[in-house]
């Protein structure tokens, strides 16, 4: 078995989805955000079930779909545990799996560009497959002079972890300039410019006079990285007022505010669909009279196999529907869908709690419940 390989030019970032050809359980490692549409259509192409995304540390380069591929596609975030990607159901250790079908991927704790970076290991009973991060790169490594590099902790990362794995096993980086898209743990370990045959204080002199400058993108890239690629700063100036008309939104008609959505309601020319989890709508707080379907169930947070069935059901024909989530992004999913059904579907911008605060704390910025409209606690 293979991984596919997926290439996004502006980054020059590998991503990789993996899957178990008997089951098509699907796991993909370092998503990048401007390419969900692209892996959406891959999985398609290829029957699968993503059942987990992973980030091998939080990148500076580019954003992660980890958050959306999770709402969209029903994946599971997993992420290592100290690279504060907080947002990640599973806080993975060195040595924890994750399996997809019959496969599974361990990680390996290995530092040196960041403190928390990790690469993943798929074992094969010949040729296995090592996804290495930015940590080994095909005849370099990662630089170690920024968010919490180490020098030190790359050469041990380096020379006692990787190039302990068996020569055969094939080498799968995070990033190729030079269009090579892999090598293996022999050649790496025999040739390799940075690394090979270089002492620990040879390799610290080359890591220290390699002079790089400053990432493009990192002082957006790892906050965003650092809340699995939601970026809470999105949309959420210049919120749209209350009569403003719906602006258009691709793969469903469009996205609207929430005062919008409730006139419309409320006038009966729209139905109103709920699509949290049953649990949100009694903790947080539900709309009376709206349609309760969630998009995803709890626990588990696997996608709702009656969903299509119930809105179907909910909203009669000639009639739109607006749907309502937490934050307006599961609600996004839901609307492509109810497209792909036929219905004229509109996601409610902020969803009921609006995005979280600078202190994580939903509720104060915009949303459904703080802008006066309907709601109640059971
Ligand atoms: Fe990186």
């Amino acid at each position: 078995m293979t991984p596919i390989q997926l290439f996004d030019p502006a980054s020059s970032t590998y991503t990789y989805l993996l899957f178990d050809e008997t089951t098509r359980d699907a796991l993909i490692i370092d998503p990048v955000d401007v390419q969900l549409e692209r892996d959406l259509s891959v999985l398609r192409q290829y029957g699968l079930k993503l059942q987990w995304t992973v980030e091998t540390h939080a990148h500076a380069d580019h954003i992660t779909s980890a958050g959306l591929l999770a709402e969209h596609a029903g994946a599971k975030t997993a992420a290592p545990i100290g690279c504060s990607i907080c947002t990640a159901a599973v806080q993975l250790e060195d040595g924890d799996t994750l399996a997809f079908g019959a496969q599974q991927v361990s990680a390996l704790h290995t530092p040196g560009h960041t403190a928390g970076s990790m690469c993943y290991l798929w074992k094969m009973p010949r040729g296995s497959h090592v996804f290495t991060g930015d940590t080994l790169l095909i005849n370099g490594c990662g630089r170690t002079d920024f968010q919490s590099g180490s020098s030190e902790a790359m050469y041990r990362s380096l020379t006692q972890v990787l190039f302990a794995l068996p020569d055969d096993t094939l080498v799968w980086p995070a990033h190729d300039y030079n269009g090579r898209s892999h090598s293996t743990i022999g050649a790496e370990k025999a040739s390799n410019a940075r690394v090979a045959g270089k002492t620990l204080a040879q390799f610290v002199e080359t890591m220290a006079a390699l002079q790089l400058p400053k990432p493009k993108r990192i002082d957006e890239a790892v906050p965003a990285n650092q809340h699995s690629g939601l970026r809470q700063d999105a949309g959420a100036p210049g919120l749209p007022p209350a009569h403003d008309a719906p602006r258009p939104a691709e793969g469903y008609a469009g996205d609207v505010a929430p005062q919008l959505a409730c006139r419309w309601w409320q006038e009966g020319s729209a139905v109103l669909v709920d699509v949290r989890t049953d649990a949100e709508r009694e903790w947080v707080g539900f709309v009376p009279g709206a349609v309760p379907l969630a998009w995803k169930q709890w626990p588990g947070m696997a996608l709702n196999p009656g969903f299509d069935a119930g809105l179907k059901e909910a909203v009669p024909p000639g009639k739109k529907v607006v749907l309502m989530c937490r934050s307006g992004v599961r609600s996004i999913a839901a609307a492509r869908r109810a497209t792909e059904l036929g219905i004229e579907a509109y996601n409610i911008l902020e969803g009921f709690e609006g995005d979280p605060d600078d202190q994580a704390h939903r509720g104060r910025k915009g949303g459904w419940r703080l802008r006066g409209l309907p709601w109640r606690q059971s």
